[in-house]
């Protein structure tokens, strides 16, 4: 069938909104009709990262949508289904087995390597292969191929363009504060970097009762939104010694942190930041490095990890986060500005410029 993609067609280029070919559902995929994709730095910072032979590309991993066929193997999913896409797993080995699915065995080929297993693209132009599968989806799209693995089915009233970011960034966020950290009210939580993952972070902590959450950004608008969620602001670029900040505003040294920048200097101000024994979970992507306070380390036992998306099981963490949503308790639904997929290029600019924290595109 044609459908309409947002393509990008070499390295760094903008998306290009282009009618191209979407091969039949095989026996193993769902064929959805998108109503909304949300945009997270993954994809912005992928399409200017990946190699040139890896273009043209249709990214999205934040899709939700109408089931409109199913291949004769698929169980649990019918015509008609609303779903939240999110990343794929195996299901079968022992992480996935584990309730560890971020961590599946086949976790680089089934959702990065721009390609069905069969080596077959499910997007070609004239004959020739666009690259897609991206999550095992690629949902800047009309119309996008997934698996049963990585459709969650939502009730039908869900409004699906509140809830197409919980497949990635929001869950993220909020998964890194309920599986990762588990922190009790008694805890405290700074983050640095308060897009979309980080906001979600405070507003499952909010949600958690902690007493002390701390928002570092440079942007007013990013603190703002954290002060919503019980944040105190810190303005990293107004502050001579955020660490000292940190630690006077929690007596001594947070509980734990959460970088979302990618920023090496930023992720070392967030082991810095944290108490004797604290947790700092660094979540970004991009930079082949971060720099540690050895000495720091050593002498206080912190842990430095980092997780797949708050180590989350979509299966059991969107309809969780869903619930949450309609219960009051994890109100994100202001994060999110949506755009026309027709204005999918401002939407990156606005998001990078941080006017916006999670733009949806919506057909
Ligand atoms: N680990 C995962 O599974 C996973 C999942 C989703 C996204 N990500 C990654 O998480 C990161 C965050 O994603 P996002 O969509 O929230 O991005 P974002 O760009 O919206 O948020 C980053 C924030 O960092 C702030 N920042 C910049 N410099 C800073 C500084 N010096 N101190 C403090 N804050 C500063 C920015 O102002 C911005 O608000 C990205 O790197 C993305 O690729 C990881
Ligand atoms: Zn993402
Ligand atoms: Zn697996």
């Amino acid at each position: 069938m044609k459908t309409t993609v947002a393509v990008v067609n070499s390295q760094g280029a903008d998306f290009s909104l282009e009618e191209i070919d979407l091969a039949d559902p095989l026996a193993d995929e769902v064929l959805v009709r998108i109503v909304a994709t949300g945009l997270c730095h993954t994809d912005i910072h992928l399409k200017g990262f990946l190699p040139g032979e890896m273009f043209p590309n249709v990214f999205g991993h934040e899709g939700a949508g109408v089931v409109e066929a199913v291949g004769e193997g698929v169980q649990g999913i019918e015509v008609g289904d609303h779903v939240v896409l999110s990343f794929r797993s195996c299901r079968e080995c022992e992480n996935c087995k584990n309730d560890l699915v971020g961590y599946c065995d086949s976790s680089l080929l089934l959702n990065y390597m721009g390609m069905r297993m069969d080596g077959t693209t499910t997007y070609s132009r004239d004959g020739a292969p666009v690259f897609g599968n991206f999550f095992g989806q690629s949902s800047l799209s009309q119309h996008a191929i997934a698996y049963a693995d990585n459709c969650v089915v939502v009730d039908k009233s869900v409004d699906l363009t509140k809830v197409a970011p919980y497949g990635c960034g929001f869950q993220t966020g909020a998964g890194t504060v309920l599986n990762v950290l588990k922190p009790t009210p008694s805890d405290s939580l700074v983050v640095f970097g308060c897009g979309a993952v980080g906001l979600t972070a405070l507003a499952a902590a909010q949600h958690l009762g902690l007493g002390t959450l701390i928002a570092v950004d440079p942007l007013a608008g990013r603190r703002e939104a954290a002060a919503t969620y019980g944040a105190t602001g810190v303005d990293p670029t107004a502050e001579a010694d955020v660490v000292a900040k940190v630690k006077e505003l929690t007596g001594g040294g947070a509980s734990y942190s959460i970088d979302t920048t990618a920023i090496s200097a930023v992720v070392k101000q967030a082991q810095q930041s944290l108490k004797v024994r604290g947790t700092l979970v660094a979540l970004g992507l991009g930079p082949e490095e971060y720099a540690i306070d050895a000495i720091d380390l050593l002498q206080t036992g912190k842990i430095i990890r980092s997780s797949i998306e708050g180590d989350s099981d979509p299966q059991e963490m969107v309809p969780r986060l869903i619930a949450l949503n309609a219960a009051g308790e994890f109100d994100v639904d202001g994060l999110i500005a949506t755009y026309p997929f027709s204005e999918i290029n401002t939407a990156v600019a606005d998001v990078l410029a941080g006017k916006v924290v999670k733009p949806v595109l919506v057909w």
